[in-house]
């Protein structure tokens, strides 16, 4: 494993420039969430990569760690504040690239994602894999998902975080009900003693429904969303691996409910 990485992991902490040490626990993945990427990476055997949402870094060393390493290896990742100084990143999440040695192959775009995605499409820009945990809004994820599946190639695997966010497992709800995505994993927010969790139940119960095309009483159905408070306690866990079936050929008028 990159030594960087390995150092981030251990004190949960990077460096700013001026050696000042700030704690990661509330804007970065958690190491379940960088070991489940980095074992769908190497999967499929990744060259290229997609993120969005740069922040401190650590997602995307993790991702960069685990690329197979080829002269096709490149790693896109799109964030439009990492530089903000004194505000938020400043430029940690690019420091920590260089540091690590990913900026080598890594091009950032310091603008909001759907204008860089749209000129990687452009430049007919084709990746493996996209991690996405940019703006949480239920429409940016919704466009950075539309955007992302047209670069990203048939077997590509594309992992959502924070599905447990209302907004975000809405836009999954619609993956899953409207495009040819298959659930491959996802990491449940919490264990019980006693085995899976209802989240985990619940999840297994999308993918067997998936699996068998029978659109009935998945979780996601919005009259589940109708229980009120119940709701909260049935969330999706804290990320969601999705494999792309095929690029979409859906007729105009298709559409399933989410
Ligand atoms: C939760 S943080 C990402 C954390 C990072 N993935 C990690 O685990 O290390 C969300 C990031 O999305 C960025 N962001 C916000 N709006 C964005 C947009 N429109 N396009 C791309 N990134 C955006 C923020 O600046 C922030 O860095």
């Amino acid at each position: 494993m990159n030594p960087v990485l390995k150092q981030i992991i251990a004190t949960r902490e990077v460096e700013d420039k001026n050696g000042n040490l700030i704690n990661i626990d509330k804007t970065s993945i958690s190491y379940q969430e960088g070991d489940l990427i980095q074992k769908y990476i190497r999967h499929i055997k990744a060259e290229r990569s997609l993120e969005v949402g740069l922040a401190y870094g650590t997602s995307s060393l993790y991702i960069c760690d685990a690329l197979e390493k080829t002269e096709r290896t490149a790693h896109y990742v799109i964030d439009p504040y990492q530089n903000n100084e004194g505000v938020v990143w400043e430029s940690i999440g690019i420091m920590n690239l260089k540091k690590a040695g990913f900026m080598d192959f890594t091009r950032f775009f310091e603008e909001p994602s759907h204008l860089a995605i749209t000129q990687l499409e452009r430049e007919k820009v084709e990746v493996d894999f996209v991690f996405i945990d940019g703006e949480h809004t239920f429409d940016h994820v919704l466009v950075d998902f539309f955007l992302s599946d047209k670069i990203l190639r048939d077997g590509g695997i594309i992992v959502f975080d924070d599905t447990d966010w209302p907004s975000i497992r809405r836009a999954c709800s619609f993956i899953i009900r409207n495009r040819d995505y298959k659930v491959l994993d996802f990491l449940p927010s919490y264990h019980t003693k006693k085995g899976l969790s209802m989240k985990h139940k619940l999840y297994q119960n999308i993918v067997y429904v998936q699996e068998t095309l029978v659109p009935e009483n998945t979780y996601f159905l919005p009259k589940d969303a109708q229980h009120g408070g119940k709701i909260d306690q049935m969330t999706a866990g804290g990320m969601l691996v999705m494999q792309k079936i095929k690029s979409d050929t859906r007729a105009a008028s298709y559409y399933n409910e989410f």
